[in-house]
């Protein structure tokens, strides 16, 4: 099969790491890619926005399948695209349709429709700048700390978390009133705030069937011991050591199961990865978002997992055969430590040479955002290179990690050495030990 990954992150790295192992893989591209990809198959210098040029581009090279990384062009409509267009409509892309694809885009329509189909979630209201004062007092009937959401897509950062009422209030009148988040803030959902250790749990499905793939951990704020400014995410453990099995069952049974079916029930036909976050209290799933793909870097953990063959399974989700596969996943541990730009996720430079990526040899470099100059390879984004290490335990992972992460250089690197640490407590459930 000739197989085309849109995306230039590590998850696509990892993706396409996995994909250029498959048995059934003749040619592989990716869109834009960056200089890690280039290792896996073809970087093709487009964009996974522009349309057309996909369009081309699966033309020229017969593609077979289209695996769609981040949710941009997701929520822009590439699947509609490809099924509107005589062409392309009997090419698998993997990833949801618009409809599907707003249990991300929209959080307003994702919590009705944890709502309506009974998945347990925080309790919430939306509001618009015509209801502003009923906003404020939905405010006063909640305990702080208040969750502000935005409703469309704000690149991550639309979700304000805050302690004192007046600043809250100020907030939410900023989002509605002022543009603060543009139009992704013309509507505010206002929510109760979920206390429990958060977890993110990942679904492959192909609209009927679905597969529980593992689950991941990951590290969004910048400094170590979860202070300061969130991101993308600094790095991720998967297996989850407190998501014991007993814990995933309920997940399957009060979030899994109504979801699939719920997605049938609204005759959303849906196609590809559900990322479902999840606040675990006391032992009891609550749902805090669905994002309409796979994590990053979370991808960077729970691919390098999977044992069975992606592209075969994603193959199945094209052919909506995927309760005919087998799916296994290694038991070891992984641990992946995200290096970034000095002064990320608030201003950072690019352009600086990446050294020492030979000496990494017990892990494996993702790359998140570097280009290839020449012989070189240059930082080309705020996350630059996610190194994911398997262990029979989480220290002996995340320690073949920060040694890796430790070995590539380049001026201003950053990363957190706590990856992990957090978990240990828990670990003896995950070992029997
Ligand atoms: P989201 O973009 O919805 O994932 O929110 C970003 C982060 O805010 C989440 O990963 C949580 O850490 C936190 N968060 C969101 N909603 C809640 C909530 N209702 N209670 C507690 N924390 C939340
Ligand atoms: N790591 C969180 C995300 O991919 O949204």
């Amino acid at each position: 099969m000739n197989v085309l990954i849109l995306g230039s992150g590590g998850r696509e790295h990892a993706f396409a790491w996995k994909i250029a192992q498959s048995k059934k893989l003749e040619n592989l591209y990716i869109a834009p890619g960056n200089a890690g990809t280039a290792h896996c198959g073809t970087n093709v210098n487009i964009s996974a926005t522009d349309f057309e040029a996909v369009k081309n581009l699966v033309w020229e090279k017969g593609i077979d399948l289209v695996l769609v990384g981040p949710e941009d062009p997701l929520v822009k409509g590439i699947h509609d695209y490809f099924l509107a267009d005589e062409v392309l409509r009997d090419i698998p892309v993997i990833g949801p349709k618009k409809d599907g694809a707003l249990l991300e885009g929209s959080k307003d329509f994702s919590k009705q429709f944890m709502i309506r189909h009974g998945i347990p979630t925080a309790r919430y209201q939306s509001f618009t700048k015509e209801n502003l004062n009923e906003g404020f007092s939905f405010l006063e009937k909640l305990e702080p700390p208040y969750v502000l959401k935005a409703d469309g897509l704000a690149a991550g950062k639309g979700v304000l978390i805050l302690e004192d009422i007046n600043e809250a209030k100020a907030e939410l009148k900023n989002m509605l009133t002022a543009g603060k988040f543009g139009t992704a803030g013309n509507t505010v959902v206002i929510e109760e705030f979920l206390k429990g250790i958060e977890l993110s749990v990942f679904v492959l499905t192909d609209g009927n069937s679905y597969k529980i793939l593992p689950a991941a951990k990951d590290y969004k704020r910048i400094g170590e011991g979860d202070t300061g400014l969130n991101t993308g995410g600094m790095g991720a453990v998967s297996p989850v050591p407190f998501a014991d099995e007993a814990f995933i069952k309920k997940v399957e049974q009060l979030v899994v199961i109504p979801t699939i079916e719920g997605l049938k029930k609204e005759n959303i036909d849906y196609r590809g990865f559900i990322f479902i976050g999840l606040m675990n209290s006391n032992g009891d799933p609550s749902v805090i978002e669905y994002n309409c793909r796979m994590g990053d870097p979370e991808t960077e953990v729970v691919v390098p997992r999977i044992k069975s063959d992606l592209l075969e399974l994603l193959e199945a989700v094209g052919s909506q055969t995927l309760h005919t596969q087998s799916f296994e996943t290694d038991d070891r541990i992984a641990t992946t430590v995200m290096l970034v730009s000095g002064g990320y996720p608030e201003e950072y430079e690019k352009g600086k040479v990446v050294t020492g990526l030979d000496k990494v040899k017990d892990s494996i470099a993702f790359h998140a955002g570097t280009t290839q100059a020449g012989e070189q390879v240059l930082t080309n984004g705020g996350r630059v290179i996610a190194v994911t290490s398997f262990g029979y335990s989480i220290d002996e992972a995340a320690n073949k990690s920060f040694a890796a992460a430790a070995a590539i250089q380049y001026d201003k690197k950053y990363f957190r050495s706590d990856v992990g640490k957090d978990l240990l407590k828990y670990e003896a459930r995950l070992t029997g030990g």
